[in-house]
């Protein structure tokens, strides 16, 4: 059977990690740019031995998936003008993830430089209309830090993933009214891929009733509920001994896959243009709605009460905080 589109071209770093390795096969199969596009991969990883191999495996494994959309072509590099070259997307994966006891933001140096290079590679070989997400940590930060490389490209083709969030958010909200997570709508992430993000529970539905009267609980949704979307991260890497993975991968497959959906509403990381009160040009959780494939508008008109607002302005204060320490970087 003949394919009915053309091939898409993929860049992944970090393809040969941990996140990498539960996202591949899922890509593959069509579960983010749909069962019917085809697909050419470029892997880009570290230029160890190890890391090489490892790629190497993992593209042995995935031929052997037998996946028809797949193997167009693939290529394995740690040259990342070869890797980014032609890349209608860009999965920015490849970074050092926190351990025990640290924040995201205690890996701003090491992982900053990363994205320096990245930046420049991507401005001089992606795709006219290359999509970046980044996905290292600290996402937001990172996603600027590239930004500042992009000539090319306006601001809003750089998002940082923040859906890990609301679908950590959207779970608990299920969990704790004993309903279906279909049955919980209209809850988004804004501010900081952090202890500070603030999930909007006020904004969420239940089985189409405001989440706050669906569970009647103010003092559980303002304080442990925030609080456990908020360091879920960590208390994964603290049960798992590692970060979070498979739902890392699931979060990205759901952001590409909305962000190609139109009239998706969902969270993005994304540069403020200085809405809900988040300071132009730092990247900020927000909901978006998908106007076409690949481009959104920010929802505006999310309510934000003296509680909410309390909780955006800390995350911003952290945002520019994070600005401020890679000043040099941008
Ligand atoms: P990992 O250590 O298992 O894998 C990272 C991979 O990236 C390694 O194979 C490494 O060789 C590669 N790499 C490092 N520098 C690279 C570079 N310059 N170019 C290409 N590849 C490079 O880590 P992981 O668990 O897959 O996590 C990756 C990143 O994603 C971490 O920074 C982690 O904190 C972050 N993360 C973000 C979210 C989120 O919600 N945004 C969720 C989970 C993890
Ligand atoms: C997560 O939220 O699981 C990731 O950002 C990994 C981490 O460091 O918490």
């Amino acid at each position: 059977m003949r394919d009915s589109k053309p091939p898409i071209k993929i860049a992944i770093t970090g393809a040969a990690g941990q996140i990498g390795y539960a996202l591949l096969f899922r890509m593959a199969s069509g579960e983010m740019f749909g069962p019917d596009q085809p697909m050419i991969l470029h892997l880009i990883e570290v230029p160890s031995e190890k890391a090489m191999k490892a790629a190497n495996g993992l593209i042995m494994e995935l031929h052997d998936c037998a996946f028809p959309l797949l193997l167009k072509g693939t290529v394995i590099t740690s040259d990342a003008l070869e890797g980014f070259r032609g890349a209608n997307w860009c999965l920015l994966v490849g970074a050092k993830p926190r351990g025990r006891g640290m924040e995201r933001s205690d890996l701003l140096k090491e992982n900053g430089r990363i994205f320096i290079e990245q930046g420049n590679a991507i401005e001089k070989a992606a795709a006219d209309d290359c999509r970046v997400v980044i996905v290292g940590n600290p996402v937001n930060t990172n996603a600027m830090i590239l930004s500042s490389r992009l000539k090319r490209f306006d601001a809003d083709r750089v998002t940082a993933m923040m859906r890990l969030d609301e679908n950590r958010a959207r779970a608990r909200l299920a969990r704790k009214a004993n309903v279906s997570v279909r049955d919980v709508s209209e809850i988004y992430v804004l501010g900081n891929h952090s202890p500070t993000m603030f999930p909007t529970f006020h904004t969420a539905k239940i089985q189409g009733k405001p989440a706050v009267e669906a569970i009647r609980d103010l003092n559980w949704l303002r304080g442990e509920f925030i609080d456990v979307v908020g360091k879920r991260g960590a208390a994964i890497i603290s049960a798992r001994g590692a970060s979070s993975a498979a739902s890392a991968a699931n979060g990205l497959i759901d952001h590409v896959r909305d962000m190609l959906t139109p009239g998706k509403i969902h969270t993005l990381g994304i540069q403020s243009k200085g809405h809900y009160g988040f300071d132009p040009n730092v990247w900020a959780g927000m909901p978006v709605r998908t106007t076409g494939p690949g481009n959104f508008e920010v929802v505006k008109d999310l309510p934000l009460d003296d509680f909410a607002r309390e909780k955006v302005a800390a995350s911003n204060k952290e945002l520019l905080e994070e600005r401020a320490a890679v000043k040099g970087m941008l």
